[in-house]
């Protein structure tokens, strides 16, 4: 067996049954043949710790892993003068090393900025982040297009802004002017691309923030998280999150950071042993996303229309701008409530006077995989919004035509 099995790209998912109906990929995409080769191959083939062996398996890993931070700046068209990539566990870890270990005095930020439609991993770590340093946080409000008032962010700010939403799929429009305006007045911009790098990547291309955080699991990868992070940036990074990977030397009180050395910033945040498979097999997913043909984004595409045009014969959309008296009247235009103005990839919803739980169950039951509550974005769908827990299908490259079909008439059955 050569190094890598070739698998058809149109075949990449022939191990789900096809009454198996993923719809949970904002979470974690099902993983294609080709991620699940490479990982295996790992395992079998080359199984050796990177960065400090000098067998041949190690020699072979650390090719590939520093392919895959290629790979990464390439996806999203960065220079690999300005940018380097780094691996840890999710978007959580990597928003939160970066936020913990800020320094906040030597950066002279005076606020920390985020939005209301965030997801819990910025959203609480901002807080902690303005608790600790004793300064303000503002919480912005996201318009329907997902963009932001660039006069709501004052001078001075560490911002931190998902570039595509959980709940809605709705991308972060004006991202550009934002990261201009952010260092225009002395401030600093990280970017949570969780969602983004599957289905909305071109909106990070060749953007230049300070940082970007993202998870692999949510781009078809396995398990793993990413931070592509401006070389400058790492001198505001006051490390206290260190251990074996991060150091070149090491004495009873002293110890010489590898980062040191410019050609190896990205130790700065990689402590221990890493994910070296789940790193290469990333890789793999970034050249099968590469590769996806357009028939295939298509198919992708109309299964987002249909769904989207059946809530809107059933209901009403748009819901993320309707206050609850508006919503209550909506009552008489059909049961189904879409949060989304435009359909995207992520589509949230709920049903007059049915619980969404109920319904995620009896989903379910017809092999139908959606997922139900608020999907950690507490503070605007509950809090600020007031919605009933929600539905939320979330689709990708795994699912056919006949599969959205198959959905859409078990919610007729419901309108
Ligand atoms: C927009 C967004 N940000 C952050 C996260 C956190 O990702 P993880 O749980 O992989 O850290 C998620 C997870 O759903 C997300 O959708």
């Amino acid at each position: 067996m050569g190094l890598f099995k070739k698998t058809e790209t149109e075949d990449v998912f022939s191990y789900l049954d096809e009454k198996d109906i993923y719809l949970d990929g904002a979470c974690q995409s099902l993983r294609p043949e080709p991620v699940i080769n490479a990982l295996e191959a790992y395992y079998k083939e080359f199984n050796s710790c990177g960065e400090r062996v000098k067998y041949k398996w190690g020699r072979i890993t650390d090719e590939k892993v520093n392919a895959t931070r290629e790979k990464v700046l390439d996806y999203l068209k960065l220079k690999k003068k300005d940018y380097f990539v780094s691996f840890t566990l999710n978007t959580t870890y990597g928003l939160n090393l970066l936020l913990s270990q800020f320094d906040a005095k030597k950066a002279k930020i005076k606020y920390v900025i985020t939005s209301d439609i965030e997801h819990n991993s910025p959203f609480l770590s901002t807080i902690t982040f303005a608790k600790k340093h004793g300064i303000k946080r503002k919480v912005i409000s996201r318009n329907s297009d997902g963009s932001v008032k660039i006069k709501d962010i004052p001078s001075k700010s560490l911002v931190v802004l998902n570039a595509a939403s959980n709940i809605d799929g709705r991308t972060l429009k004006n991202i550009n002017e934002i990261i201009k305006a952010v260092k225009q007045s002395g401030g600093y911009i990280i970017i949570d691309a969780a969602q983004a790098m599957a289905h909305s990547k071109e909106i990070l291309e060749k953007t230049e923030p300070d940082a970007i955080c993202f998870s692999a699991h949510k781009m078809y990868a396995p398990s793993l998280g990413g931070m592509i992070v401006r070389k400058d940036f790492v001198d505001l990074i006051d490390t206290s999150f260190i251990g074996g990977g991060m150091v070149d030397d090491v004495d009873l009180e002293t110890y010489l950071l590898s980062s040191d050395n410019k050609d190896h910033l990205y130790t700065k945040f990689e402590s221990g042993l890493q994910a070296w498979g789940e790193i290469i097999a990333l890789g793999a997913a970034i050249d099968w996303l590469e590769k996806i043909p357009k028939d295939k984004k298509k198919i992708l595409q109309e299964n987002e229309q249909k769904l989207f045009d059946f809530f809107k014969e059933h209901g009403t959309v748009g819901e993320i701008d309707k206050t609850k008296e508006q919503r209550e009247k909506n009552r008489t235009n059909g049961r189904f409530h879409l949060l989304n103005y435009e359909p995207t990839s992520t589509m949230s919803f709920y049903v007059d006077d049915l619980d969404s739980h109920l319904l995620g169950e009896a989903l379910a039951e017809d092999g139908i995989m959606a997922r139900t509550g608020y999907f950690c974005v507490h503070y605007y769908t509950d809090h600020k919004m007031h919605f009933p827990p929600l539905i939320r299908l979330s689709l990708g490259y795994q699912n056919t035509p006949e599969q959205i079909d198959k959905v859409i008439s078990e919610l007729s059955k419901i309108a």
